[in-house]
């Protein structure tokens, strides 16, 4: 190993928040999802901690059910675009779904934002859990699971594709000779496939780090599959150290089979830390945002990911409902892990509601505490890096005043960005283009 292994950070930005009861938060404006300078301030501030990228989810199903954040929010390309013009390092991922577009326009965005940043955009490819979906996008069902898995396969093969359309000195501009381009450095790609045809080429050019970084969030066995064999990082959730461990290693195995070399995928746990000068600080902090939750918003929050399911139909402190395969064709690795959870250590309904609604990590306690076990989980190949799950504007704040400084004393967080792209700053290559590749090995 030549460079020493450096620590990765992105941060959320998600306004009013995710769960039903961050809106009331005193720190937080009322309309912060719809408010640029809401979303710049968090960026600057992650930019300001060195972090590698921020990162805008993104789903297109709501229901009344749904926390205030899904209700009424900027469009995740769009806010990166201005995004970009505000921030000069940091990287700009954003989610969009596989399961209702054309590769072709999701190739042109991507590449759009990757220029107008200079190299910074990353796109977290999903399926969509959310089977209500569809019918915002001319359907009456949703794909099965594994098809949906199958098209994103293919939809991402195509973007990528798309992306290698101009070898990089392919634009000659030669105003005297009135050459634009040379056309033997222009590519269709011409692809027929089961799910898309696609003639190309796209019109735009590569940017300076080649393509945009591929994100993953799924983490089912398709979810896993699809990150290890074509994505460059995976976004993933864990309570303890010992789930981390095992998600890493799964992926990283999976990865080789596909022979990739570890490095060449990222994990990234997503944590809500909990910061407080002192552990009693934290502690309290912690029970002031669990004291927020009705067992009302916590029964919405929980039916979610099994597309809004009503789990107040349900007596409250029986065990938790038998669902049989409810959830699989939506947030598969999530619901499964709900029903799983609820089994083992024998919950019933309101106990489950309550704690999926506010998960107790191992992430509260004091800047000290929070920064060793970021350093434990990323030393013992629990994880590269961490997307922070910002919630309430002082989390994200506290974070880059009192637990970076100590990752940076420690030596293992960078103290400046080592690049102004993406891929540079997270250590990933540059692709060479396809055709270039092909050309220099036919010289
Ligand atoms: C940190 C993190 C961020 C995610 N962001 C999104 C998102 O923005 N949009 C979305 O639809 N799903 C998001 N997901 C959910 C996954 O994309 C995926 O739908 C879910 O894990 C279920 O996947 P599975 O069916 O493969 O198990 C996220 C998951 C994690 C762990």
């Amino acid at each position: 190993m030549s460079k020493q292994r450096k620590l990765k950070l992105g941060a959320t930005i998600t306004g009013v928040g995710t769960s039903k009861y961050t809106w009331r938060n005193p720190e937080i404006p009322g309309d912060a999802s719809v408010d640029f300078d809401y979303y710049a301030g968090q960026a600057l501030q992650a930019e300001e901690g060195k972090f590698d990228f921020v990162f805008i989810v993104d789903s297109t199903y709501i229901t009344e059910k749904s926390a205030p954040h899904y209700l009424n929010r900027l469009e995740p390309l769009t806010v990166l675009s201005a995004l970009g013009a505000v921030t000069s390092k940091i990287g700009l991922v954003g989610t969009l779904t596989a399961s209702f577009t054309q590769p072709f326009t999701v190739a042109r965005q991507f590449a759009s934002l990757d220029h107008i940043s200079s190299g910074r955009a990353g796109w977290n490819v999903v399926t969509t859990g959310l089977e209500g979906a569809a019918r915002n996008y001319s359907r009456d069902e949703h794909y099965a699971h594994d098809e949906r898995y199958r098209i994103a396969e293919e939809h991402l093969e195509v973007v990528r594709g798309l992306w290698d359309s101009w070898e990089d000195d392919a634009f000659t501009r030669d105003k005297s000779t009135g050459q634009f381009f040379d056309p033997s450095k222009l590519h269709a790609l011409n692809h027929k496939g089961k799910h898309f045809s696609v003639q190309g080429p796209l019109n735009i050019a590569r940017s300076q780090q080649g393509q945009p970084v591929i994100f993953q969030a799924g983490g089912s066995d398709d979810g896993r599959n699809l990150a290890a064999k074509s994505a460059n990082a995976i976004f993933t959730g864990h309570e303890s150290i010992k789930e981390a461990k095992a998600f890493y290693q799964d992926i990283k195995t999976r990865a080789a089979a596909y022979g990739r070399a570890s490095e060449e995928i990222l994990v990234f746990p997503g944590i809500s830390p909990i910061i407080g000068r002192t552990e009693e600080e934290a502690e309290s902090k912690y029970q002031a945002i669990a004291g927020l939750v009705t067992l009302e918003d916590a029964l919405d929050q929980l039916g979610r990911p099994f597309t809004y399911h009503d789990f107040k139909q349900y007596p409250l402190d029986e065990p938790f409902p038998d669902l049989g395969d409810l959830g699989s064709n939506s947030y598969r690795s999530s619901t499964d892990r709900i029903k799983r959870i609820a089994k083992e250590e024998n919950l019933t309904l309101r106990q489950t509601a309550l704690r999926f609604a506010t998960p107790r990590s191992s992430f509260v306690g004091t800047p000290e505490q929070i920064a060793d076990t970021v350093q434990q989980w990323f030393e013992e190949g629990a994880a590269d890096g961490f997307i922070i799950h910002t919630g309430i504007p002082s989390v994200l704040k506290d974070f880059v005043e009192l637990v970076v400084p100590i990752l940076q004393e420690r030596g293992i967080y960078r103290e400046e960005y080592e690049s102004d792209t993406l891929r540079g700053n997270l250590g990933l290559e540059i692709p060479v283009n396809r055709y270039t590749k092909q050309r220099i090995a036919q010289a």
